[in-house]
């Protein structure tokens, strides 16, 4: 079993390219995480920039799961909800480095997010997952249940359309 350290990233330059060249790897490999192939290390930097300033923010907390001192996994919860949802928190953009599946990183970044969900008050998770090649059954083997499946729903980053799968949790 990997040891794998998990704590909230603020905006910094190592970390932005860090997760720059996770999400790059992820997307080259087919993950769905809302970018197409290829996704130029420039505009990945860009996008993290943005997500890691919204983190210093306080309106979403992007979790990094790390051995050692390398960057393997991460997951970003998202708290900037409408007035009538104070409860609710959304997951985007969960991926693990392709060397590093297959061990629970995942897994354990979901359970860490679902705690820092609770510390701050939200009882209900949801979140999409592509229906082809996405996460659906690992977000079920973590408790959550389907929802239902829209069809078309975006493009897979080598092109052709893929369904998404949305997904919530009530957090006891
Ligand atoms: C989806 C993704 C994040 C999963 O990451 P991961 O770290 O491999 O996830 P886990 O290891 O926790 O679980 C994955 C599998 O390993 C298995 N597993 C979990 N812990 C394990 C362990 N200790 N030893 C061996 N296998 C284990 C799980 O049963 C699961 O099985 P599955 O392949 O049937 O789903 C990763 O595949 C990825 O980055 N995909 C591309 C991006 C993407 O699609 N993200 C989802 C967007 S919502």
């Amino acid at each position: 079993m990997l040891d794998i350290t998990i704590h909230p990233l603020g905006s910094n330059a190592a970390t932005v390219d860090a997760l720059a060249a996770l999400i790059v790897e992820t997307v080259a490999g087919g993950g769905s995480v809302s970018f197409m192939h290829p996704f130029a290390l420039d505009d990945a930097r860009t996008f993290w920039r943005g997500s890691l300033a919204a983190a210093d923010g306080g309106s979403r907390v992007v979790l990094g799961a790390f051995e050692g001192e390398t960057l393997v996994g991460t997951l970003t919860l998202l708290l900037d909800c409408p007035p009538n949802q104070p409860h609710r928190a959304e997951f985007a953009k969960m991926m693990t480095r392709p060397s590093h599946r297959g061990q629970g990183i995942a897994t354990a970044l979901i359970r860490a997010a679902e705690q820092v969900a609770r510390a701050k008050g939200r009882t209900l998770i949801v979140l999409d997952t592509a229906s082809d090649g996405g996460a659906g059954p690992l977000y079920e083997r973590c408790g959550f249940r389907l929802a239902g499946e829209i069809p078309n729903y975006a493009l897979k980053p080598h092109g052709g359309y893929t369904g998404t799968l949305y997904y919530y949790k009530e957090l006891a």
